[in-house]
């Protein structure tokens, strides 16, 4: 299959809702990071999503709508917290977890009775969700274990000749995925973090966060969102977080890092890469550096310990997720 890189456009948007109301399969952008979006009302449609990424069929995807009406036939029991959360911060990056109705297919949901719904800010998913006229099932664009793509290109190195269409809308604003959320005894309960901090939820009640958030779950340990059981964003190379800031990160990293070794550090510094000084930046510039270290042939990447306030929880998650959960605690190599 021939796979077609088009700019977002009125005319580019229709030609993806055309595909899309066919049950095929197109990659979108969104604020966060890029989808591969299908109908998710449509089995077959939502199966050859987890055929081209690789993914396990027990891991749910998320349900995208582009206004509130169109998330009433898909599940129950939505807490009135919920649409406060809803009106604050849809359309945008949080993603709510409902009970499900009979409407959202058992492969959308991974066999699961709940439902994961979020509305998208991006204009162009916005559009061609709107054009569609239903829901779109849409995991991350990336095949299954490696870093998400944060642009069209990246897509396009994981999909090339497995999809028809790449709707290519720039970089993505975020960068790292939605915050992912559910409801348990009236309090607001993170499953995922992301764009949505838990700062910002904490204005609206308590908030927890899932141990599975900052800690590696047991082998056989039941979780709440499948997808945090998985490894994940990892490039070839071998990630480590060196706990470590400023010129004592630096040092760790030029005594050990022989070879074909890359530093990610938290701002500039000679030899260096860098991922940036805020938490913001650092969730733009994570993945597409992961992939970077890739395509430069790295056999081994050390980064910098980030900062887990704000979105630097997000991509803090994500760094250990691409780190296989490995950190090297500096002090004991002194
Ligand atoms: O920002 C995003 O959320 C992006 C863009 C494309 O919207 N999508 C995304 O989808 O990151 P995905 O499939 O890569 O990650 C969805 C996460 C997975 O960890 C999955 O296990 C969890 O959400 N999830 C989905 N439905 C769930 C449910 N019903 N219960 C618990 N976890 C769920
Ligand atoms: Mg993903």
């Amino acid at each position: 299959m021939r796979t077609e890189v088009l700019k977002f456009s009125e005319e580019s948007a229709q030609k993806a809702a055309e595909i899309l109301k066919n049950g095929g399969i197109v990659a979108i952008p969104t604020e966060t990071v890029y989808g591969l979006a299908a109908n998710a009302l449509d089995e077959n449609a939502v199966r050859s999503i987890f055929a081209a990424k690789g993914r396990p069929q027990d891991n749910p995807l998320i349900v995208h709508i582009s206004e509130i009406e169109m998330m009433k036939p898909l599940v129950s029991d939505v807490p009135e917290l919920a649409k406060k959360l809803a009106e604050r911060f849809w359309p945008g990056p949080l993603t709510m977890i409902f009970n499900k109705t009979s409407a959202v297919p058992d492969v959308t949901s991974g066999g699961l009775s709940t439902a994961a719904v979020r509305m998208p800010k991006n204009e162009a998913a916005r559009a061609i969700i709107e054009k569609c006229g239903f829901p779109l099932a849409a995991p991350s664009a990336n095949t299954s274990g490696k870093p998400s793509p944060t642009a069209a290109e990246h897509v396009f190195e994981d999909m090339n000749g497995k999809i028809p269409l790449i709707i290519d809308g720039g970089e993505c604003a975020v960068g790292v995925e939605s915050t992912v959320i559910c409801f348990k005894d009236g309090k607001i309960h993170i499953l995922r973090p992301g764009g949505i901090t838990k700062e910002m939820l904490e204005e609206f009640g308590e908030v927890e966060v899932d141990k599975a958030v900052e800690a590696a779950p047991a082998p056989d340990e039941k979780v709440i969102s499948p997808g945090m059981k998985y490894k994940h964003y990892s490039p070839k190379a071998e990630v480590f977080i060196v706990d470590a800031h400023g010129d004592k990160f630096a040092d760790y990293c030029r005594k050990n890092g022989g070879g074909k070794t890359l530093f990610l550090s938290c701002g500039e510094r000679e030899g260096f890469l860098d991922y940036g000084e805020t938490s913001e930046i650092q969730a733009r510039r994570l993945f597409s550096l992961l992939r970077l270290s890739d395509e430069k042939g790295a056999e081994r990447v050390f980064v910098e310990m980030p900062s887990k306030e704000g979105v630097g929880l997000a991509v803090y998650n994500r760094l250990l997720r691409a780190a296989g959960f490995k950190i090297i605690n500096v002090e004991q190599y002194e």
